[in-house]
């Protein structure tokens, strides 16, 4: 017997994991400080009046034999996957309802998805970014390529004429830094995809946060898409799914590669590894892209990027360089004084009973950045701010 050796490349924790303990000790040895949590993007509102009312309807269905449903389709049911498209045509994207697959979530699909994939496949990651898409091709042993995301890009990298790969991976808007691409930018993506006959995987799990109508919401809303990529999203951050799990993953008919179609693969795959979602959860999903439900989630929606814009205002008023924010629930800040992520880490926990995520969690280049969420509730958030504005830096 052998293990997977590659587990043995991977850091000893996932970030989030990292912190969560490190917070635990820190209450546990100083159980009278009021710790603000801004660290991990968990969301604090509770779900919506429609997505809860579908929910109970659901249950009761579930609880009388006439209504009862087992086993549903693997892939999701037709009336979510039916609602999702429509969620998809609003934008200008056409899609068919077997390009939509359903699951548990967009972390679950980015880390499965590799599955179809061989592992001699050469992979090109962002740095900074969501730490999932690194650990999940360490653990299948395949080999990574970063591109930069810095101050003078944007933290948005683009392609590179010098660089080969077969799977890219892009999340806008980004996670950590709130950036997001413009139509420009993607099409540059598209083309570079096409000619090299990779492979995109855009991750968009924060897509309701763009508020900027001229910016990109899906990758299939540039010319070409369809024919590179599989996007991922989910219902987490857009309507507080985080602990209630759903999420879904495009996989376009169009998209071909030596002959065979992705999405036949994707198929396979989730039919014979995985079972679906409950039902309703799918219900409490379809809810959620009703009028009602999206009116009653664009609420939440405003209230966390309120949150975001207060941190923003105090930054600015420290002369905090920072950027996101704005079409994004993340802010990421410069560690004042050169200190590295951690280091602000623990400073901010001790000085002020702040959370926030180090950036060096999410890459090289995050050394020396911080990520803050707009997630928390108000009350904390003002109380966050109000604490991170007197505390005196060290120099
Ligand atoms: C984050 O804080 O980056 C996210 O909550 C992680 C996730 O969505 O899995």
């Amino acid at each position: 017997m052998n293990i997977n050796q590659n587990y043995l490349k991977l850091q000893d924790s996932y970030l989030f994991s990292v912190i969560a303990k490190k917070v635990n000790d820190y209450r546990e040895a100083n159980p009278d400080k009021n710790v603000i949590r801004m660290g991990i993007g968990d969301v604090t509102l509770p779900l919506v009046p429609a997505v809860t009312e579908a929910m109970q309807k659901a249950v009761s269905e579930m609880g009388n034999a006439e209504t009862f449903r087992g086993y549903g389709d693997e892939q999701g049911y037709g009336f979510l996957r039916q609602a999702i498209c429509e969620y998809y045509a609003a934008k200008g994207v056409s899609l068919q309802q077997d390009e939509v697959f359903v699951s548990d979530g967009a972390k679950s699909d980015l880390g499965n998805i590799l599955d179809i994939f061989a592992t001699e496949n050469s992979v090109l990651i962002p740095d900074p970014v969501y730490p999932v898409y690194v650990d999940t091709n360490i653990m299948a042993g395949r080999s990574i390529s970063y591109m930069d995301g810095n101050e003078q890009n944007g933290f948005l990298p683009m392609p590179d004429s010098g660089t080969r790969a077969d799977i890219i991976y892009l999340c806008s808007p980004n996670n950590p830094t709130g950036a997001v691409y413009n139509r420009k930018q993607l099409q540059a993506w598209v083309h570079y995809a096409l000619e090299n006959e990779a492979v995109i995987l855009f991750d968009c799990a924060y897509e309701i946060f763009v508020a900027d109508k001229a910016l990109p919401t899906s990758i299939y809303q540039i010319d070409g898409a369809e024919k590179c990529a599989i996007e991922f999203c989910s219902f987490s951050k857009t309507a507080g799914f985080t602990g209630t799990r759903c999420g879904y993953t495009t996989v376009p008919h169009a998209l071909v590669r030596g002959g065979t179609a992705l999405n036949k693969l994707w198929l396979r795959r989730q039919t014979t590894k995985f079972n679906g979602v409950p039902y309703v959860v799918q219900r409490a999903a379809q809810a959620v892209l009703t009028d009602e439900g999206l009116q009653q989630i664009k609420t939440s929606i405003d209230y966390y990027l309120q949150n975001t814009k207060i941190i923003a205002d105090t930054l600015t008023s420290l002369g905090i360089w920072f950027c996101g924010g704005v079409n994004a629930p993340y802010i990421w800040l410069k560690c004042p004084k050169n200190m590295s992520s951690w280091e602000f880490f623990d400073f901010l926990l001790e000085t002020a009973g702040i959370v926030g995520t180090p950036g060096a969690g999410f890459g090289r280049n995050g050394e020396g950045f911080f990520r803050l969420t707009g997630f928390g509730n108000r009350g904390n958030t003002e109380e966050a701010m109000g604490r991170f504005a007197k505390i005196n830096m060290p120099l």
